[in-house]
């Protein structure tokens, strides 16, 4: 009933050339690929090519973050109107490393989704808790005060378009993927607070994805928890066959 959403989060990887050599390999490994949705997420200087070698194929398109204005004098930002504009369909907000190193906050990732929806982007709203909030049993509190306030203000007719993505800190880029047990746990209990914040045909038709060192390997018992309705891709990405063999998790 919700479509799965297969994303690659290049991070700061790739120039202008090599996204496009990549798009030009994959497109063919996943022309056949139907009820999936691809996305690709490049680097800003990367996006307008990338939009463009994909537009009319089954392959869509992120931004890797958005600022929450319009426009303005915000030195180094990018508005969700622009990365629109340059064919990104979707952005990802509130990812750690945006939150780790980049001083986002919950309130701030709200304002960039009410944004990105205004814009007609659909948000990839990022959260998940660090190794020690999971290891002193803060895993549950940590990820409804990620969602409740990312998506305060956020009306239950907008709700179904935010796709969220659990992303435990401790499995990005540390091969540590989270069992399938530990991320369906999660990520049932987050539709469970979908639930109660927007009613459940909202919650039943919100997807969630997972992130944290998805591989091939390990994608397709991923995919086979109730509630876990795809992935985002890091490292695995960033090769176009790897990524394909996750696209074509079935
Ligand atoms: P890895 O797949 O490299 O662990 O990265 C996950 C991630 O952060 C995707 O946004």
């Amino acid at each position: 009933m919700r479509t799965p959403v297969i994303a690659g989060n290049w991070k700061m990887y790739k120039t202008a050339g090599e996204s496009a050599a990549f798009v030009k390999e994959f497109l063919p490994l996943v022309a056949g690929v139907q009820g999936v949705e691809i996305v690709l997420s490049p680097p800003f200087p990367s996006l307008s090519i990338v939009g463009a070698l994909t537009a009319g194929t089954n392959v869509g398109v992120a931004s890797q973050n958005v600022h929450f204005a319009a426009e303005g004098a915000y030195t180094g930002e990018v508005s969700p109107g622009m990365v629109k504009d340059a064919g990104a369909r979707y952005a990802i907000i509130g990812h750690s490393e945006r939150r780790q190193y980049f001083a986002e906050t919950d309130e701030s990732v709200n304002r960039k989704v009410k944004a990105a929806l205004a814009a007609g982007l659909v948000p990839i709203m990022c959260l998940g808790e660090t190794l020690q909030e999971r290891e002193s049993g803060k895993t549950f509190p940590v990820v409804e005060r990620q969602l409740r306030t990312g998506l305060a203000e956020v009306s239950a007719a907008e709700a179904p378009k935010v796709i969220v993505a659990y992303e435990p800190v401790w499995a990005i880029g540390t091969g540590k993927t989270a069992t399938k047990e530990q991320a369906q746990e999660v990520h049932a209990f987050l539709r469970g607070i979908l639930k109660e914040l927007f009613g459940e045909p909202v919650a039943l038709a919100v997807r969630i994805l997972y992130g944290g060192s998805v591989k091939p390997e390990n994608i397709s018992e991923l995919m086979a928890q109730p509630d876990i309705d795809g992935a985002l891709v890091g490292g695995a990405s960033l090769k176009a066959n790897a990524f394909a063999g996750i696209v074509k998790f079935k």
